[in-house]
């Protein structure tokens, strides 16, 4: 398997070098509006905007900032494909303009502008931010009444464009076989609260990252393995440092980032280039608490019923016994060419060795013949 990962440097408010219609997942994070660190570009990007904020109007400056974003959800709109999803990472603001202390609900905003283009709206997860500085809360102390809730979570919105997807060939069928996940990351994946407290990261230029508004790998991760198949076209509008890319990389899929600050280009490159380790890691990790994940299931609540036909691990469903990881083996990152990934199968047990694995589990879990999924 080969997957290429180009990065555009301009603006997504007109994303002309993609056609309608081509892209299977947008994951991404907008600069978020009325939060100060994205005020200059936004300034740019708007004179309305601009002019509302040097007068003080909190309001009109949040709304001239969203007009600005709903340029890039129509072109989102335009080149997803029908049943196709779009997940977007966005914090709410709070901020005090001439006196006033208001909170700037961005993600209330870009739920009624998606319901306007027709998208239908998923629930939503909230990713936990949990801080412990000891001036976090705002407002008046501990006197009543005019002290604010602080804000500790940003969300995940999920939107589908139009109807379900439809697997209808045998490919389609055995790609989205082979594009599973563990029941155990369904049950994590699926849950509306994450808290990425403890997931290694393992990216340089942290200080980076942070200061350009960078999400964690693992949260796009999550997100195109939840919403793609191994091969799919995935776009990030706001690319930045290029998070959607690595995580595009180690999940198999293609990929578009846009980004219009040319100051990241030389970054997204050389962390592409470097990511090898990372991104095997992160499927060897997924392996291993898989591993993990059976013993204590097994010791609690008895042996499974399923084997995995490529790897020949136990699984707790049958949609699961398709499940097949890559590992890469190459990346070759040089700008002004796409980005090209090379990966090879993990698990390919032949027919002798998955019989034995079978044997084996099938001896464990005293399962006479579980009904397998042939490959
Ligand atoms: C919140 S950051 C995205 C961070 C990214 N998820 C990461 O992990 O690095 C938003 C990015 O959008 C870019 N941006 C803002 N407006 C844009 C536009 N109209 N077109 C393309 N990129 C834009 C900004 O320069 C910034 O890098």
């Amino acid at each position: 398997m080969k997957t290429k990962h180009s990065v555009v440097l301009t603006d997504s408010r007109e994303m002309r070098e993609i056609s309608n219609e081509s892209i299977d997942l947008v994951v991404t994070s907008p600069p978020y509006p009325m939060i100060e660190m994205w005020d200059d570009l936004f300034s740019s990007l708007s004179p309305t905007g601009a002019g509302a904020l040097k007068k003080g109007d909190g309001n009109a400056a949040f709304d001239a900032m969203h007009v600005e974003l709903d340029r890039v959800w129509r072109e989102v709109d335009r080149v997803l494909k029908p049943g196709a999803f779009a997940c977007i990472n966005i914090g709410d603001a709070t901020r005090t303009i001439v006196g006033r202390f208001r909170l700037y609900p961005n993600h209330s905003r870009i739920v009624s502008a998606f319901r306007s283009l027709g998208f239908d709206c998923l629930p939503v997860i909230h990713w936990r931010k949990q801080t412990n500085a000891p001036n976090k809360f705002m407002g008046s102390g501990m006197l009543p009444s005019g002290a604010y809730v602080t804000l500790e979570h940003e969300y995940v919105l999920i939107f589908r464009k139009d109807t379900k997807r439809k697997f209808a060939t045998d490919a389609e069928k055995s790609a989205r076989m082979r594009s599973a996940f563990f029941w155990e990351e369904r049950n994590k994946w699926f849950s509306d609260v994450w808290d990425f407290k403890g997931t290694v990261q393992g990216l340089n230029h942290g200080d980076l990252r942070s200061r350009s508004g960078a999400y964690p790998l693992e949260l796009a991760y999550r997100l195109i393995n939840m919403y793609s198949l191994y091969e799919d076209a995935v776009l990030d509008p706001f690319l930045g440092t290029g998070t959607t890319t690595l995580a595009s990389i180690a999940c198999g899929r293609n990929s578009i980032g846009i980004e219009i600050d040319r100051a990241f280009s030389s970054f997204i490159f050389e962390q592409a280039g470097s990511f090898l380790d990372i991104g095997n890691q992160m499927v060897s990790t997924r392996i291993s608490d898989h591993g993990q994940f059976i013993a204590t299931h097994t010791k609690s609540k008895g042996p499974v019923k399923y084997v995995n036909r490529p790897h020949g691990f136990p699984v707790v469903t049958r949609q699961e016994t398709g499940l097949q990881l890559h590992r890469i083996t190459q990346i070759v990152s040089s700008p002004d060419l796409p980005i090209q990934a090379s990966y090879e199968p993990v698990g390919r047990l032949d027919d002798a060795a998955y019989a034995e694995k079978e044997k084996d589990v099938l001896h464990n879990t005293g399962v006479k013949r579980p009904d397998l999924y042939r490959y």
